[in-house]
């Protein structure tokens, strides 16, 4: 008797309770309801895939430890890279690897990385040894592993023209030259394929503190050297040359980006590049960087506002390109972004470590979308960085292995890889937390290349659901599913001893008659199919 009134009271109360629950929901929803629109009828650029483009440093433990542990180590791996990192991202179908660099492609010398190995230093980043064990080879074989493409990263700011030729020439050339033998004599008699080039890293800065116009001068002799040879790249598949481009949007930089363009504008047949790089992180004080645990809701809100300058950014240097290019030939290529914190307390400074939270994977979320709203110009971009620095997709601590909430927006945002950019219109709302007011919701749509529809959703706000009814005439489905990310709190993380708290978990909403109706969490990332539309 007692027993089964217990049972009762608390049945009535977990009644009570749900009620409760159910008629705050019916507020919020009353309150927060966001009407968007799929217009099917006006398709837009395709989405690159470069886009969701990875990169890897010789910087901390981003190579050496990260992908590289040598063929004699414990952890299980295949020719000394790590089989968990290799599977993990394989899932991500990385389309690309930006390598060796960053600040250290500057001072590499590739010769130091094949056959006998030269041991090194790396004065970049910590002024550690660099053993150069993972080299050209290692990285053609880690690249085969997980099925991406080179981005390589040519050295201009300490190396020569002739250093940078020989390169592509031991790598690319099918004739029987001197390297294409060294090449065989180290396993690889097959030329690789370069689908990539950099011209340098920041050659304002790190790369050689060059003026726009000294920078120009190399950029037009290294473009002229720098040959593919490989047969297969000799047609449409031609390998793209990327320059150096801005480091933000104040005036020096955009006299960086005019003259180059300029220059490309008038360019003689001898040189030529088919894109401009753009690097942006999202930081608020380089002088007392921000953590990247342990924070509340006014972090999250001035790390998201500072992100959001992207946009801008994007704008104001696209501005200039179409001045001197409007057919929009050369591709705006971002291949530096995302959240750089304070080192995480313990580590070793020069090694970028930071955690990844919550707040990552809704900043990861929104650059992607203003990727893909420029995706007639932004057709490149590669993330900083892919294993153990700044805002990695893995991090490893020896033989273990976690997958960050950053890992997990970019496996829900395959589907997106080579899409076509469908428009949306919707009101996004305000979120607003210590006098900063947000976009309270984020959305694009793309249609795969199986002509099936999908829809991206962030919800900024850390407090509050949103319900979203979409509209897509002629929408041939009963339901949309697909998966959706959140969290406890704004700085929730994934560590190797609580690897879940950041993971997504499915979800499916009804269609009805061609209105799909999806109810957001708060602080969350969502990517749904909605089947075949018109
Ligand atoms: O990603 C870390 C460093 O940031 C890169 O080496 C450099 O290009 C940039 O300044």
């Amino acid at each position: 008797m007692v027993r089964s009134s217990s049972i009762f009271t608390k049945f009535a109360s977990i009644l009570i309770l749900g009620s409760m629950i159910l008629s705050l929901d019916l507020q919020v929803s009353a309150q927060v309801k966001v009407q968007l629109s799929v217009d099917t009828s006006k398709p837009g650029p395709k989405i690159d895939r470069n886009i969701f483009g990875q990169f890897a440093e010789h910087l901390g433990y981003g190579v050496y430890e990260g992908i590289w542990v040598g063929p004699d180590s414990k952890i299980p791996n295949t020719r000394g890279i790590r089989n968990d990192v290799v599977t993990a991202l394989k899932t991500l179908k990385v389309p690309n690897v930006r390598w060796p660099g960053g600040c250290f492609a500057d001072e590499y010398h590739w010769r130091k990385g094949i056959g006998t190995r030269t041991v090194t230093l790396n004065p970049n980043w910590g002024g550690v040894i660099e053993a150069n064990t993972f080299g050209t080879h290692e990285f053609m074989d880690f690249i085969d592993q997980i099925g991406s493409q080179v981005y390589l990263s040519i050295n201009v700011g300490s190396g020569t023209p002739q250093e940078a030729a020989e390169w592509l020439e031991y790598l690319t050339t099918s004739q029987p030259t001197t390297l294409a033998k060294e090449r065989a004599a180290n396993g690889h008699p097959v030329p690789y394929k370069i689908p990539m080039v950099g011209i340098g890293n920041e050659s304002w800065d790190c790369g050689g503190n060059m003026t726009p116009e000294y920078y120009l001068r190399q950029l037009t002799i290294y473009s002229r050297f720098v040959r593919n040879f490989n047969p297969a790249q000799q047609g449409n598949d031609q390998m793209q040359k990327i320059a150096v481009g801005p480091g933000g949007g104040e005036a020096r930089w955009t006299e960086w980006t005019d003259t180059i363009m300029k220059a490309w504008e008038k360019r003689q047949w001898s040189w030529d590049m088919q894109g401009l790089s753009l690097h942006n992180y999202t930081v608020i004080n380089w002088a007392n960087k921000f953590a990247s645990v342990g924070f509340g809701e006014k972090e999250y809100a001035q790390i998201l506002r500072e992100t959001l300058k992207m946009e801008d950014l994007i704008t104001t240097h696209s501005a200039i390109m179409d001045k001197y290019d409007p057919q929009k030939k050369i591709a705006l290529v971002v291949d530096e972004w995302g959240s750089w914190y304070a080192p995480s307390p313990g580590s070793n400074p020069g090694f970028l470590v930071q955690q990844n939270s919550m707040r990552d994977a809704v900043l990861a979320a929104l650059n992607l979308n203003i990727f893909a709203r420029h995706a007639d110009r932004v057709r490149g971009a590669n993330i900083a960085q892919m294993i153990n620095v700044l805002q990695a997709m893995i991090m490893t601590d020896k033989e273990k292995m976690v997958l960050t909430p950053t890992y997990h927006v970019f496996k829900m945002y395959v589907p997106f890889q080579d899409a076509t950019f469908i428009p949306v219109t919707f009101n996004a709302g305000t979120y607003t937390n210590s006098g900063i007011t947000l976009p309270r919701v984020d959305a694009i749509a793309a249609k795969d290349v199986t002509g099936k529809l999908w829809l991206e959703l962030t919800n900024v706000d850390p407090n509050e659901f949103v319900e979203i009814e979409v509209n897509v005439p002629g929408l041939n489905a009963n339901t949309g599913s697909g998966e959706t990310l959140t969290a406890p709190t704004v700085d929730s993380v994934n560590t190797f001893d609580a690897p879940n708290t950041v993971t997504p978990k499915p979800i499916t909403a009804k269609i009805q008659n061609g209105k799909l109706i999806i109810k957001l969490d708060p602080k969350s990332v969502t990517v749904v199919s909605l089947g075949n539309a018109k």
